[in-house]
């Protein structure tokens, strides 16, 4: 299965997360409509509250597209308003005219055949093996492997130390989150009336890379990361939080298992 990376697009119409104001942003739909629009650029759009109409209304009189949620042509997504693993932002691209997802999908097929330029660096050979093997003293090589210097996987922010807020928005979209649902792919743009429907499969793949996707059921990175090192200080070994005493934890998961992104930040401690 692939999802293209959603064309950015989608989600520069904030206008399509009107839906999801309340549950994600703590915001009324008509206030957050009404932020938006109350200094559109366009006066056709800015919303006049002198008129004593609501956000909502004012500009469903204007809207240039109707049946899809915001301002640019979209499709909702079969969970619309909420999100899910088919669309976080609810909402689909796609152009009127042809099946679902289309260009999305032929946007997709192309990506997948495109690989890095070649370097015009030119290489030195001995300083190139002296920089191997820095990179893998330091242990970069446990995530940068192949030719494409990855190991494919989503890293928690605090493992990485990179910045958390992306992850923080996501994990917003845990209590407004639908099922995994997705129209036939011969489905027709504008859509039918009782679209045909499948769920995608999530089997074959991993739990936690899903968790850590959408940051859903993941602890502040800070309390894992005290957790992490404690339970590294104490047993030499890295453990999850389901192995600590069941006094601390309060719940009654099955004790022993290793917790992969401690032994992310500790491997040595991990390996022995
Ligand atoms: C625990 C896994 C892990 C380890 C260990 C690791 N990295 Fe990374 N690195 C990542 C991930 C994941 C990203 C992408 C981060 C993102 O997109 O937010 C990344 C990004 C990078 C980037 C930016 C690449 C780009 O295309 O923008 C560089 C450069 C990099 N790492 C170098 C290193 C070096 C040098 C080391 C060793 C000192 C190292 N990394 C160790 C996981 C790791």
């Amino acid at each position: 299965m692939t999802f293209s990376g959603v064309p950015n697009a989608q989600n520069m119409d904030a206008l399509a997360q009107a839906g999801l104001s309340k549950p994600i942003f703590g915001l009324d739909k008509e206030v957050y409509m009404g932020i938006l629009l109350q200094r559109a650029a366009s006066s056709k759009y800015r919303y006049d509250p002198a008129k004593g109409t609501k956000p909502s209304e004012q500009f469903a009189a204007v809207d240039p597209t109707p049946d899809s949620p915001g301002i640019i042509q979209s499709v909702p997504s079969p969970a619309h308003p909420r999100s899910s693993f088919v669309s976080v932002s609810g909402v689909l691209s796609s152009v009127p005219g042809y099946p679902i997802n289309r260009h999305t999908l032929a946007m997709s097929a192309y990506q997948n055949t495109l690989k890095p330029p070649r370097s015009h660096l030119k290489r030195d050979a001995r300083l190139a093996a002296e920089g191997e093997a820095v990179f893998r003293r330091a242990g970069c090589i446990t995530c940068h492997a192949g030719p494409y210097l990855t190991n494919n996987r989503i890293v928690a922010t605090d493992v990485l130390g990179t910045n958390p807020s992306r992850a923080r928005s996501f994990k917003k979209t845990e209590k407004f989150w639908g099922p995994p649902l997705m129209y036939d792919y011969d489905t027709p743009v504008p859509l039918p009336k009782k679209p045909k429907l499948h769920r995608m499969p999530l089997n074959g793949m991993s739990e936690e890379q899903i968790r850590l996707a959408f940051a859903h059921g993941i602890r502040r990175a800070a309390t894992r990361r005290r957790a992490c090192t404690a339970s590294i200080g104490r047993r030499r070994t890295c453990t999850t939080a389901a192995s600590r005493p069941a006094r601390s934890r309060g719940n009654t998961a099955s004790p022993g298992r290793s917790n992969p992104a401690c032994c992310r930040i500790r491997p040595k401690v991990c390996a022995r």
